[in-house]
């Protein structure tokens, strides 16, 4: 696919309906010959529009006027090219975790949490948020997780997590003000209240840090799984990461976790981790599916914002 073909997808399935400007934007892009050619000075996995969208928001730049982002892109673009190039799309949302609750809570208490991609470690607070799933609220917050559940019961309680640590190429740090704002920038112009829902999730993450560990899902997870304690559930888990994982080394992957002890829950798009059999998804916005140990359990929306268990 051209980088302008990628602009323009983004802006239908991944923008519209979620993101007025990134969708505006996107498309501006695709049709930008002067910002393509300069994209395409970029290596290939640096090219994509959450990336350059991020990056200029980092930078103060202007990303609800594509007039204005063409002319701050082509001005500043050695700025641009130099964190493009050493940065990376980490979004950390802790809204997933309302997916990975009902699944977490089911399991034998307590928990031992592994979270491999974990970027700056947010969603390995799943038993200090508080959820809202319709009328059924679960958990003290803030932040409160809001999310649109349907066909099931939603848990009655939080999960007993006795040990939390994650695994990262690039572990971010919430309590440097730097990283904090990087992960600001990657929330889409918008989400005013997933901005709220970071610094609230920032602050309890750095209250209580997690361990994080710099590695490869593959090759360093079996010595950190090994950290866990004793007479705790392992529970490995990633969500939105093995779409950043080479096809080869996605399957090196599932061979590694499926090799340790305690359950994996996966929550990722069904072309990046297949299942042999799924139901048609609720509508056409893209959606995950959540795993509990390669059992297919529910279709879940990007940021947490809903799921579907399946029936
Ligand atoms: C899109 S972020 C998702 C972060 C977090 N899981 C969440 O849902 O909020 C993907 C993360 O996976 C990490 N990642 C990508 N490839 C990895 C690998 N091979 N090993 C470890 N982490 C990796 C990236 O650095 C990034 O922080």
């Amino acid at each position: 696919m051209t980088i302008a073909m990628t602009y323009a997808e983004f802006a239908v399935r991944e923008a519209r309906g979620v993101s007025p400007a990134y969708e505006r934007l996107s498309l501006a892009v695709s049709r930008d010959d002067e910002v393509v050619a300069l994209l395409g000075t970029l290596p290939p996995g640096k090219r994509q529009p959450t990336l350059l969208f991020g990056v200029v928001r980092f930078l103060g730049g202007p990303v609800d006027d594509p007039a204005a982002f063409h002319e701050f892109v082509v001005e500043n673009w050695p700025a641009i090219e130099a964190e493009s190039r050493t940065r990376a799309t980490q979004t950390n949302e802790a809204g997933r975790c309302a997916l990975l609750l009902p699944v977490l809570a089911a399991l034998p208490q307590p928990l031992a949490l592994l979270e491999v991609g974990a970027s700056a470690g947010l969603c390995l607070y799943p038993d200090r948020y508080a959820y809202r799933y319709g009328d059924h609220t679960v958990g003290s917050g803030p932040p409160i997780l809001d999310c649109v559940a349907t066909g099931l019961t939603p848990p009655a309680c939080l999960p007993d997590v006795v040990w939390r640590a994650g695994l990262d190429l690039n572990p971010l740090d919430v309590t440097d003000p730097a990283d904090v704002a990087w992960l600001d920038a990657l929330i889409w112009p918008e989400h005013a209240h997933r901005r709220a829902r970071l610094r609230a999730a920032a602050a309890v993450a750095a209250a209580d840090p997690p361990l994080l560990v710099r590695g490869d899902l593959v090759d360093d997870l079996p010595a950190l799984a090994e950290r866990a304690p004793a007479g705790a559930t392992l529970v490995v888990f990633h969500t939105s990461v093995l779409y950043q994982v080479p096809p080869p080394r996605r399957e090196a992957f599932v061979e590694v976790v499926r090799g340790l002890p305690g359950h994996w829950i996966a929550n990722e798009a069904p072309d990046v981790l297949s299942y042999d059999a799924l139901p048609q998804p609720p509508d056409e916005s893209l959606h995950n599916v959540l795993a509990l140990d390669r059992t297919p359990l529910a279709w879940t929306r990007g940021h947490g914002q809903s799921i579907a268990w399946f029936a």
